[in-house]
Parts: C-alpha cells; structure tokens; sequence
C-alpha cells in the first residue's frame, strides 16, 4: 500500500528561534518588534529602545502611535543600521492585558514582517518583562505564536501559489552577558507546542484521500521512528481478537478498514508509573454513514480525526522533548461510509467491555469508535487519569460556539487543571454537565446502550455515553473539541482550516506532571 508523501512539518520551512544577548548596541536583524501598552511612553520605558535604535527618538511616525490594541506602526531608520526597521505594537489598556492579546499581536505583527517579506524579526524579551503575566510564560507564548501564526498547509500545492517568504529567523534579545536558562527553555517549549500544533494542523487539513486510518496509522509509525517513542498499530484482525465490535462496524463501510494505533511515551525512570492515557477519535471522513450528512460543510468532516492528532502531536512532542512522564496515546481510526456493507441503524455492536450496544444514528460514530477504545484501554492499563478528544458532537459547537472546547469531568481537581493548562495556552474550556436525569435517554430496549439521546443536550448524552464505559473511580475527562478544531477564517495565529486545538494545554498537562 502506497503512503503518500508527506513533509508532515517541514523544519526546513519552520522559522529558526535564535538568541541574542550581545548588548543592545550590537542587535541585529531586519526588524525589531516593540510593544507597547496604550498611553505609555514606550521611549521612556524601555530605555534599551534608545540604545539599539537611536534614531526612533526622532522618528516621526512613532508620535502618532497611541499603542491602541490591534495597531501597528511601522518605522524606517537608514537602511544600513543594524536594525533599519522598528515595528511597534499596540497591546491595549495595561491593566487589561491578557495573554490572549499579547498572542493576538505577536501573530499579527510577524504576519505583517512577512507580508514585507523581512528575513529576520528581533524580539525583545526586556519588553515583556516589564509586562504582567511572568517573563518566562510570556517568552514561551510569544515564540509559539509567532510560529502558529506562519504556518500555512501547502503539503498538497505542486508550486507555491503565493511567495511571500515568510522570516527565516526569530531572535529573542535579552539584556545581559548571557542567554538566562529560563528564558532559553521557554523559548523551546513555546517552540516544541508550535511545532506540535502544526503537526496536528498538517494531519487535520489532510482530506480524506489522503488520511485514512491506514495512512494515519502509518504517519504515527514513522513519527515514532522519527522521535523515539513506541508504537503498536492494531489492524482488523488485531481489533476482532479484540473484542473491538464497535470500531470495526463503523469502519466497515469503507474500503480503507480501521486501525487502533497505540503510541507510548516512557521515560528512562518511569517505565512502571501509571501512564496519563489519551484516547482520540479519529475519524479520517465522516459522511455520517447510511444516516447520511447534508451536503454543506460535509468536507470539513475531514478535520474529524483532529482528537487522535492532536493525541499523536502530543506523544511526539513528549518524545521530543523527553517529558519526565509516562504517557500512552490510543488514537480510534475509522471511515465513517455508507455502503452495501455499513453498519445501519438498528444494529447491535459488540464492546470491548463485553457489553452490547444498539445503533440508532450511524453518525453517533464517534462514541462507539471510542467507547471500544476507553474499554480496552482500562483492560490493558491502570492509569493516572484518562482524558478522551473528539470532535463529538454538532450540540457542543451550538451551545460554546467557536473559542471554547467542552469539558465534561466528575472530579473538580482534574477539570479545574485542564481549565488552568487551557486558559494559560489560549485554548479554552467550559465544563459541562454530566447531568444524570439525561442517563436513561440512553436505555435500551434490546442492548445494555444505544448510541444517541435525543437532539436537545446532544453534546451531554454523549459524555454520558463514554462514561458508561469508564470503570467506578477512574479519573476521566471528556473533551469536546467539535467547533473549535476548524477555523473558519483567517486570523492572527491560524489560517482558514485545521486549528490544532486541544493540543497546547494537553501538552501542557503532561509537562505539569499530572501526579
Ligand atoms: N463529527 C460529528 C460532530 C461534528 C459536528 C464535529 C460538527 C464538528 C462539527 C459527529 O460524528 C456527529 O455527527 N455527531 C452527531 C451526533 C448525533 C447524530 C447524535 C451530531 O452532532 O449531529
Ligand atoms: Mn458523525
Ligand atoms: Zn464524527
């Protein structure tokens, strides 16, 4: 079988984060990026402005620039300068200031040097010291925004359409005779989450053509190989030894079969701990099966595999970086297809658990591509927690809307870390209920479960559903990603499409070393 060729990230293309700590007077680059909040005098203070760029005392535009949010104010010195160019950023009122800005105008402002098509961007980390939110953070979020917001899918362009060249290199300046460790390591987390996010991104802009279990299940192999970490793909035979009815019914329609792909990454040390499991849906298309979709949006189903990626980046990006904490990913790879072989409403699925489950929507798929894999997950494993991300359910994107993920969670302490590690990476939750006046929606009259409720409160019965497969006194959470893993228009750290979400603060999870 043939598996496309692929660049999954391009480090090539991937804009080179460099330090520099030589003294003000001896930065260099093609621009240098000041922020500045409204009403402040950025001259005064951030008195090193003086020292690598003299001549912005005098410059006549930056008398215009009020430091209102979103503003940018591009000035020129003499072309021969170390640093001919200056763009100054408004951040807004100070004591509103929030990460969620500060990201926005780090994005914006790098989109604007490579629209100029500048080869080198400076970015002093003096500047956001002097912010609220600890220099350290600050540092990490605005490498990480300053990579998501150049990244563009052109893994299926022959000839690049457009050819701005985006910076080649992003240098963090700081004050002093050396590069603080601090300071250097949140730059490399703020730039290992980019890279994860844009791996995520690469795989969920991938059409269905091109991305079907086999082929997702492939990509995690290499990228195993690539990163050092442990990958076992379970094919159908393996899925059926299994007991995994409910995957290999909703692949069944299909002429590409399912996969589970199990990834792990165990640290020297850390071989016995319990694991932090991910499981994801990863649904390669979802036409909705024999209870088929309306045609509109339909090929955003694509993005239905964007749990089991954002799953995937997160081990890759574990590997990489060798975060001191066992952590297993399940990935639940299936193409949801209507066909004379499809499973139908009506149906009644094996579990992995031993339990049946009826069919009523062959578009509830992704509830039962998971709940074989919650099942079989807490056979194999006894774990630390268990966090599951789907694109679940349509009822979730109505009721959050385009900037929150669900949450849905019986333990305060889990659910608020999650909250705590989305809020601090700009991908944010809201919990939900797992109401138990919904439970019985989910009788069934001839198996132990049926795979949907009713329309009103669809995201909750689906939690519910998952839950019924989570063992008494496990730690679990649900993540409803629906809504929020598409983009649907450009903006200052992710273009129309793929949107990578879930992955910055399920990473961010890891490295907080969930005890
Ligand atoms: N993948 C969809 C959910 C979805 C909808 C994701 C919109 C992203 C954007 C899921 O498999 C689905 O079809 N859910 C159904 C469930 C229903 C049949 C109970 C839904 O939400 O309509
Ligand atoms: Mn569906
Ligand atoms: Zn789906």
């Amino acid at each position: 079988m043939s598996c496309h060729n692929f660049s999954y990230i391009n480090m090539e293309n991937f804009m080179e984060i460099r330090f520099q700590n030589l003294g003000w007077e001896n930065w260099k680059a093609g621009i240098m990026l000041a922020f500045s909040c409204e009403g402040a005098d950025m001259l005064a203070e951030n008195p090193e402005l003086d020292k690598a760029c003299p001549w912005l005392a005098v410059a006549p535009a930056l008398r215009d620039f009020k430091g209102k949010t979103g503003e940018l104010c591009l000035l020129h010195g003499h072309p021969d300068l170390a640093i001919p160019r200056v763009l100054a950023i408004g951040l807004g009122s100070r004591e509103e200031l929030t990460p969620a800005a500060l990201r926005a105008a780090t994005g914006a402002a790098m989109q604007k040097c490579a629209s100029l098509g500048i080869e080198s961007v400076l970015l002093p980390e003096p500047f956001l010291s002097r912010l609220p939110g600890g220099p350290e953070r600050l540092v990490e979020e605005c490498v990480c925004s300053a990579l998501l917001s150049l990244y563009k899918f052109t893994e299926l362009k022959t000839a690049s359409a457009d050819n701005t060249t985006s910076p080649q290199w992003l240098a963090i300046g700081f004050n002093g005779d050396t590069v603080p460790d601090g300071g250097q390591s949140a730059a490399r987390r703020g730039e290992l989450s980019a890279w994860a996010v844009c791996l995520a991104r690469d795989l969920d802009n991938l059409p269905g053509n091109r991305l079907y279990p086999e082929a997702l299940a492939m990509r995690a192999d290499r990228l195993a190989g690539e990163y050092g970490f442990s990958c076992r793909v379970m094919d159908e035979n393996a899925l059926d030894e299994a007991g995994m009815g409910c995957i290999l019914s909703v692949g069944r329609g299909s002429v590409h079969p399912p996969r589970l792909v199990v990834l792990e990454h165990a640290p020297a040390g850390h071989e016995q701990e319990k694991p932090i499991i991910l499981v994801g849906k990863g649904i390669t298309f979802d036409s909705g099966g024999i209870c088929i979709k309306p045609a509109a949006k339909m090929d955003q189903m694509k993005c239905d595999m964007s749990g089991a990626a954002a799953v995937l980046s997160v081990i890759c990006a574990s590997a990489r970086e060798n975060t001191p904490r066992r952590v297993i990913g399940i990935m639940a790879c299936a193409e949801n297809m209507p066909d004379g072989r499809a499973y139908r409403p009506g149906d009644v699925l094996d579990c992995a658990n031993g339990e049946t489950v009826e069919v009523v929507n062959t578009d509830a798929e992704g509830r039962l591509v998971l709940c074989d894999a919650l099942a079989w997950a807490q056979k194999n494993w006894t774990p630390a927690a268990i966090i599951d991300i789907a694109t679940l359910t349509g009822a979730c994107a109505i009721a959050l809307g385009s900037e929150l993920g669900g949450l849905f969670c019986d333990d305060d302490e889990l659910a608020g870390r999650i909250m705590a590690c989305g809020k601090a990476t700009g991908n944010n939750f809201w919990r939900l209920p797992l109401w138990k006046g919904y439970e019985d929606q989910l009788k069934s009259n001839v198996a132990d479960i049926r795979n949907t409720g009713a329309r009103e409160g669809g995201a909750i019965t689906a939690a519910l559903f998952l839950r019924h497969f989570i063992r008494k006194g496990e730690l679990w959470a649900h993540l409803d990603i629906a809504g929020v893993d598409w983009n649907a228009k450009n903006d200052a750290l992710c273009p129309e499409g793929a949107s990578g979400f879930g992955v910055r603060p399920l990473l961010d999870l890891v490295r907080g070393g969930l005890s």
